[in-house]
């Protein structure tokens, strides 16, 4: 079965438990009903952050995922209301660190980790393996049911029983003789046992059950300021990222529209997370790919291990070419440049800045994963840094090499880099 939360009924929560809810994701902690609250004050480190009125942010991640973009998110909760996920599912895996304790989300967004947040997960996202290296949460198959139709339940069906048994009938009538067909020895699915277990869920979900798209609009003409978490990163977009070695949504800036149903015009602030050098989980192409021990050097400092199935994330160098294009079609304001502090160390370091592909060069992203397999990645070398970045709070106390590392990020994104990480907790960050 695949529970949609969409079209007219998502899910809008406010987190009302004492903080923390709970350390692992998954699960909730009982909330009330989404409704406003009153204005909450920025912590002073993030007012800089503003260059104007900001009535919505986003934040996407321009590489293959995991940039961090929980802990950004978890940053700028306190000049926000409402944080949203508008795409993906519990294949997403966000790691915020604060006050000591580790937080692991999957489908809710950061802000369900603070009580001033209504947190919403939009029509867009999806709540619920095979040779690309899926993380076998169902996310496709969920997916390919909403855009077929005709086997979905979505979540607003929950608050119909009659319609939901009655979807729930058809839909395993159809399964069960298609999955027979497959394997004589299957065991059917009981229509009757799973509407009595998501009849359970019902009574649980009804009081966050609402029109998010509408509440959204509502929460936008009440100068409600709102934050759009994206999951996974551009170049696993269904449409614009490597296919077929992408996710099942529009995990660029490109799904917030359609995920949430609030125009795109209304961000503005769009925050491009990139690592500081690459990762990417599950197979297909990836030029910078270091296969030796500086990425295993990379992976064990960095820690670089999925955070919802716990695979090696393969490792490699940053790759402009990779998130220059990530940059352009998320359209981003500014940049995030996170897990620098990993870098330090080594004796030099590589930034691709263009490809060669048959013996001609570009910055263009190939459109089809042959091309981009035959990719001879062009680097530029710097010198790397030897001391130890995590402490430093200032962009002036960074060693001239880890700051000359950043600022050709920004040259090569065409884009001001606003905050630069240097480990996971929230303390560790520096506004530039
Ligand atoms: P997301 O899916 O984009 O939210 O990223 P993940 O949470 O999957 O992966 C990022 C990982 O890096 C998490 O374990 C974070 O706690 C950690 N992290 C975030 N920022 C930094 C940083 O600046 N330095 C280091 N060393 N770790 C970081
Ligand atoms: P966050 O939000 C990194 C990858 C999988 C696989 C491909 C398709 O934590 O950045 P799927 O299960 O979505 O059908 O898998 O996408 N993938 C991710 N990689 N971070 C993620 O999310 C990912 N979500 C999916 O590894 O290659
Ligand atoms: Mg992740």
């Amino acid at each position: 079965m695949s529970d949609q939360a969409g079209g007219q009924f998502s899910v809008a929560a406010r987190h009302v438990a004492p903080r923390p809810p709970n350390k692992t994701g998954g699960s909730i902690e009982p909330r009330e009903r989404a409704r406003y609250t009153g204005p909450v004050s920025p912590q002073p480190f993030l007012i800089s952050l503003r260059n104007s009125i900001v009535s919505a942010t986003a934040v996407v991640g321009l590489q293959w995922g995991d940039e961090a973009k929980g802990k950004i998110v978890d940053l700028l909760t306190s000049e926000h209301d409402i944080v949203i996920r508008y795409q993906g599912g519990n294949n997403a895996g966000h790691t915020v660190k604060f006050d000591g304790e580790t937080y692991k989300l999957s489908l809710m967004p950061a802000g369900v980790l603070h009580d001033h947040i209504v947190s919403v997960v939009a029509t867009g996202a999806s709540r619920k393996g095979e040779a690309i290296g899926t993380t076998m949460r169902g996310i496709g198959t969920c997916y390919r049911e909403k855009a077929g139709r005709a086997h979905a339940v979505r979540i607003g069906d929950l608050l119909y029983p009659d319609l939901l048994r009655r979807r729930l009938q058809e839909i395993v009538a159809y399964k069960n003789q298609f999955l027979k067909t497959l394997d004589p020895s299957f065991q059917p699915f009981d229509a009757d046992a799973i509407f009595a277990e998501y009849s359970a869920y019902t009574t649980l979900l009804t009081p966050y059950i609402c029109d998010t798209t509408a509440f959204l609009h509502r929460a936008l003409a009440a100068k409600k300021r709102l934050l759009f978490e994206g999951a996974q990163g551009s170049l696993l977009d269904l449409d614009h990222g490597t296919f077929p070695y992408v996710t099942s949504s529009s995990s660029s800036g490109c799904g917030i529209h359609s995920g949430s149903g609030v125009p795109e015009r209304t961000i503005s602030r769009m925050i491009g997370i990139v690592k500081a050098y690459t990762t990417r989980v599950g197979g297909g192409p990836f030029p910078t790919e270091l296969n030796n021990e500086i990425g295993q050097h990379i992976r064990d400092v960095g820690h670089e291990y999925g955070t919802v199935t716990g695979r090696p994330r393969r490792c490699g160098w940053f790759d402009a070419v990779v998130a220059g294009y990530g940059a352009r079609i998320s359209g981003v304001d500014c940049l995030a440049v996170m897990l620098l502090d990993v870098l330090s160390g080594l004796d030099e370091l590589k930034i691709c800045e263009t490809y060669e592909i048959d013996d001609e060069r570009t910055t263009d992203f190939p459109s089809h994963v042959e091309r981009l397999a035959r990719v001879q990645p062009i680097y530029r070398t710097f010198p790397g840094w030897k001391s130890d970045i995590s402490h430093i709070r200032r962009v002036a106390d960074l060693p001239t090499n880890a700051r000359r590392y950043v600022d050709t990020i920004s040259e090569l994104l065409h884009s001001r880099v606003e905050i630069i990480s240097v480990g996971p907790d929230r303390e560790q960050t520096i506004l530039s």
